[in-house]
């Protein structure tokens, strides 16, 4: 391996600490009580509830095991994903995303303007997905963004297709909790999710020469309503703690899923929940994989604080926004910047 190109060399204050003190890690909670039971047992939800209240408000994420997300599925992808990183830069660029559909493979993601030591393959939830034509509040006009055909591994499209059917399942599972964990009705964010804008995305951080420099993924926080992420055994991501502003690396659990709460959250809680900074670091030895999967709503859905959780002692902190335009917006700064600032999930 060569040297690392300045590219990616992260500002002093932003280069990673290698020697992490291992800190208590982000709550692990178990998702059994809304499953197996023809009865179900009120007093074990509220608990999670509770337990779900408390992760949002202090860390931003949780982990997740129990989640009914068989894991012949999750280890279907990982084996396809592993097959399409490893092709020839000439052969995944056949997948690329272009000036048309901002989707696809790309490896010159930079975030905050610092390259990141990253590749990455996406593809959306919908095919197509309906986003606005441009950002004038006064243009209804829509376009449909579609997915690329990757053709290979055989059948990655079908196991992509599938894993993100778990993922709308468990998001949805994920939301009535977080709903209810804010005093909200169990299904008052399903009307925001009747069609989506939800991206999926595997990201491969190669091995790296210089990892005290640089970063797989920039500091940043998540736009949608949730992402939920699946590390490999090799660790990566680190958390801002909430209280202590603190880097926490989160340790893998096997087969758990990482889930963290992302913007729109926090404006249609009105700041009761925040999203959390988080950063991936990369390793001078191993590979890193990691799945995310973005909750983004229908692209006309309106973004504002909920009524019931705004009052005179708290009023609204946000300005209601159009969640397509905001997400077309990103997208196409991306573009004109020649991919310079990728929209993150
Ligand atoms: C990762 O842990 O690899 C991804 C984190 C992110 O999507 O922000
Ligand atoms: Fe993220």
């Amino acid at each position: 391996m060569g040297e690392l190109d300045l590219a990616f060399v992260q500002e002093q204050e932003h280069r990673p600490k290698l020697s992490i003190i291992e800190a208590e890690g982000i709550p692990e909670i178990d998702l059994s009580p809304i499953f197996h039971h023809e009865v179900q047992d009120q007093s074990a939800i509220d608990s999670l509830v509770k337990k779900i209240g408390s992760a949002c408000k202090e860390w931003g994420f949780f982990q997740v095991t129990n989640h009914e997300v068989p894991l012949s599925i999750r280890q279907r992808l990982d084996e396809a994903a592993r097959l399409f990183f490893a092709q020839s830069l000439e052969e995944k660029m056949k997948v690329a995303r272009d000036e048309i559909t901002p989707i696809g493979y790309f490896d010159k993601e930079h975030t905050k303007n610092v390259r990141n030591w990253i590749e990455v393959f996406d593809f959306f939830a919908r095919d197509p997905t309906l986003v606005p034509l441009n950002c004038d509040e006064n243009d209804d006009q829509v376009i449909q963004w579609s997915n690329p055909s990757p053709k290979y591994p055989p059948k990655f499209r079908n196991i992509i297709e599938e894993y993100i059917k778990e993922m709308e399942n468990l998001a949805s599972k994920l939301l009535e909790l977080i709903a209810l964990s804010l005093g909200l009705e169990a299904m008052r964010f399903e009307e925001f999710f009747k069609d989506t804008t939800s991206v999926f995305r595997i990201n491969h951080y190669p091995p790296c020469p210089s990892p005290e420099l640089a970063l797989g993924m920039g500091r940043h926080k998540d736009a949608g309503a949730l992402t939920i992420l699946a590390q490999d055994e090799v660790a990566g991501l680190e958390v801002k703690h909430q209280i202590s502003q603190e880097w926490v690396l989160v340790k893998p659990t096997p087969n758990a899923f990482i889930i963290n709460v992302g913007d729109l959250t926090q404006v249609w809680s009105n700041d009761e929940y925040e999203s959390v900074e988080h950063r991936v670091i990369v390793n001078f030895e191993k590979e890193r994989f990691s799945i995310a999967f973005g909750v983004f709503p229908a692209h006309y859905i309106e973004v504002k604080p909920l009524d019931e959780l705004i009052n005179d002692e708290n009023p609204p902190k946000y300005k209601p926004f159009n969640w397509g335009k905001f997400l077309i917006n990103k997208k196409s700064d991306t573009l004109k910047k020649k991919n310079v600032e990728n929209i993150q999930i």
